[in-house]
């Protein structure tokens, strides 16, 4: 599918994405190479974390319950505001090192969280929020600008295929033209 810079929507179905295939670590490869080809020439960045949030929590219905980024607030280098989403309210704003997504800010590494609740300092935007993974997002100089919070109302939803299939997608997402 050729999508580069989207403005015909049809060939992108609002239906369960059946098309993707089962295996979890395939359907990322997809999903990384459908994301690159939506934003493909689309320099604005809440375009592409908006598109990137909407493919990603379609393709996992049953696990992803939240799903979207917290930016780095350009005028509070130590604090993330809620960027696009899919899902319930979220937080507005979140401190580096509260919470999976300020402890992931702060430690520019992923996270994940079998059960939140464990967790200490964990920022309940939805009690129905189980499990949770938190992946930086780069730009092309190496800076921390967002993170990709992904939430489940499931226990231990997230595991090292969810996280390298994100972390992909991330690291595609400012540095792709
Ligand atoms: N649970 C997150 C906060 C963000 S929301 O869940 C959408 C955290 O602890 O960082």
């Amino acid at each position: 599918m050729a999508l580069g810079a989207v403005t015909d929507m049809s060939a992108m179905e609002n239906v369960a994405r059946t098309e993707l295939p089962s295996d979890k670590t395939e359907r990322y490869a997809a999903l990384r190479a459908e994301i690159a080809a939506v934003i493909a020439g689309e320099p604005n960045i809440t375009a592409r974390y908006a598109s990137a949030s909407s493919l990603l929590a379609q393709a996992f219905p049953d696990r992803f319950f939240w799903t979207g980024f917290y930016v780095v607030d350009p005028d509070k280098q130590n604090e993330l505001v809620v960027g696009p989403y899919q899902g319930t309210l979220g937080c507005l704003r979140i401190p580096f090192g509260k919470g999976v997504c300020g402890a992931c800010a702060a430690q520019r590494e992923s996270i994940i969280v079998a059960d939140v609740h464990a967790f200490p300092g964990h920022i309940a935007c939805d009690s129905r929020s189980n499990s949770e993974i938190v992946t930086p997002v780069f730009d092309h100089s190496g800076a921390l600008v967002a993170v990709l919070d992904v939430d489940s109302t499931q226990f231990d939803a997230f595991d090292a295929a969810d996280q390298s299939g994100l972390e992909a997608i991330c690291a595609d997402l400012l540095t792709t033209p």
